[in-house]
């Protein structure tokens, strides 16, 4: 704690680096930049307490700063232990009018490179507020959601589930902290879950998650989905990550990808994205898909479409982009060639089966530099595995631009808003923005970019059955 504000970053005194970066990202931000401007008189987040668990970047911070301008107290953590950008956790820290002194900005608990037990800490830390809990969370992936859901569950039940044999490492360290804490018997994560009006979840794998508990009743408050806005997934988890994706390959291998063949798993979003992303710099691209209409889509762009264990002879690089386990066994590891690179981009690291890969007989792992491992198979051949399977282009690289973010978090917003200020019009569901909402993010970010749009006559309107100021599309219209 200083100056009243409570934080755990790697080092305050990088802020200054981080607000330069800061500066240059809110350039490139401009759906954040004019949310700021169209509310600054109004505050519709004043009174809002939001608890934030998403990836703490400098494009983040620009997030966190608009939430503040709107008039929201925050707290924040990242939703992964290697995707922190340690100069913008500190600058979030310091503020914009503040000192390493006398910090004025928000309290922060991430740092790049936090073991599981520190991840669940910051975690819990971000979600505890001195008096009243938070009224609000912003998620990305579902942890902190899943925390507030499973406290409340086993707290009204009594006791923590242990552990059997299949349970991953992190839910295990995830079930300890959820151990000690009912065992506390405060009620702290019932009290918790009755304050908050609602979330806004970021991602795929997120929103998985949330209709699943919709599904089962579960759900203790409503919940926005920002990704399957069309200005966040069509654009976020593609361009976001074609840019991204070679981005954490260079900086993790600097191996030359002009030439070599990739294999990408999945061709949804984000694994068009990395396969445009392979492509555009060479690649001879073999995309794995289960759905066959993904899978002809990836054939049209084409791309050879095949089963990864018919590749794995000439795989150079594999990356996974389902949101979906044991994609990449170790079977089908053992068979890469020789320094062949694995990476996952989806947001678990449960897609590649790290624990097989760590437990195979005579294994040997070098590392070669932070986020970058060599494991050597007893018979001599190595593969090198980015990110320990965890995020690449976060954890090798910086993640998405910020121009990309701009239009994913505009949605965040604007969905911040939305629950937080009308939270009595919806149920425990979860719900979309209406299109209206996501044609403003997508002008805003056409007119940066010097987009002319051809304005509808009031007769082609009629003919075409929309208004002449929008929506242009039906709801199960699909861009
Ligand atoms: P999506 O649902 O559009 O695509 C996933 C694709 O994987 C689907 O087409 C599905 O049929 C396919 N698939 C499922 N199981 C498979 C298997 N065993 N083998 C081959 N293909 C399989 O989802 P989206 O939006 O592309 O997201 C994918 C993951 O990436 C999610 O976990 C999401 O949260 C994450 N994500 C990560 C980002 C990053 O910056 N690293 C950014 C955006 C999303």
């Amino acid at each position: 704690t200083r100056n009243g504000i409570e934080f755990a970053v790697a080092d305050l005194e990088a802020a200054e680096f981080g607000r330069k970066e800061i500066r240059l990202a809110e350039h490139e931000m401009p759906g954040l930049m004019a949310l700021r401007r169209e509310y600054a008189e109004v505050y519709p987040l004043r009174g809002a307490r939001v608890s934030g668990s998403l990836h703490m970047t400098v494009q983040t911070a620009v997030l966190i700063e608009t939430l503040v301008a709107l008039g929201a107290e925050v707290r924040w953590a990242s939703c992964n232990i290697f995707s922190t950008q340690d100069h913008a956790a500190a600058a979030v820290v310091v503020g914009p009018h503040g000192t390493t002194e006398e910090p004025k900005g928000v309290p922060v608990f991430a740092w790049k490179g936090e073991s599981l037990e520190e991840y669940w800490w910051c975690t819990e830390k971000m979600l505890t507020w001195d008096g009243e809990g938070p009224n609000m969370i912003l998620d990305d992936g579902g942890d902190a959601t899943m925390l507030v859901h499973k406290g409340t569950e086993f707290e009204k039940a009594g006791v923590v589930p242990s552990p059997d044999e299949d349970t991953s490492d992190e839910f295990r360290v995830f079930l300890q902290l959820l151990s000690a804490s009912v065992a506390a018997d405060t009620g702290k994560w019932t009290k918790i879950g009755e304050g908050i009006r609602g979330v806004t979840e970021e991602t795929t794998t997120g929103v998985l998650r949330l209709y699943q508990l919709a599904a089962a009743g579960e759900l203790l408050f409503p919940a926005i989905n920002v990704n399957d806005a069309v200005t966040k997934s069509k654009f976020d988890n593609r361009y976001g990550i074609r840019h991204s994706l070679i981005d954490g390959i260079n900086r993790g291998t600097d191996v030359l990808i002009g030439g070599k063949v990739a294999v990408v798993c999945g061709y949804g979003d984000v694994g068009k994205g990395a396969a445009e992303s392979l492509r555009g710099q060479g690649a001879r691209v073999i995309v794995t898909e289960i759905d066959p209409i993904c899978a002809l889509q990836a054939v049209m762009d084409g791309y050879q479409v095949k089963k990864l264990e018919n590749v794995l002879g000439e795989a150079d690089i594999i990356i996974t982009t389902t949101g979906n386990k044991d994609v990449v066994l170790i079977e089908h590891m053992a068979r890469m060639k020789h320094q062949a690179i694995l990476g996952n981009i989806g947001h678990f690291d449960n897609e590649l089966d790290m624990a097989g890969l760590q437990r195979y007989p005579g294994i040997r792992r070098i590392n070669i530099k932070p986020q970058v491992d060599e494991w050597v198979f007893p018979d001599g051949k190595s593969i090198i595995v980015l990110s320990e399977g965890r995020l690449l282009n976060l954890g090798n690289a910086t993640g998405h631009p910020s121009f990309v973010m701009s239009n994913s978090f505009s949605n965040q917003v604007i969905a911040q808003i939305e629950l937080f200020t009308k939270h009595e019009e919806y149920d425990k569901e979860v719900f979309r923005l209406p299109k209206k909402l996501d044609e403003k993010v997508a002008k805003i970010h056409l007119d940066a970019l010097g987009g002319e749009l051809t304005k509808l006559t009031k007769d082609q309107a009629e003919y075409i059955d929309v208004d002449v100021e929008g929506p242009f599309k039906t709801d199960h219209y699909r861009y």
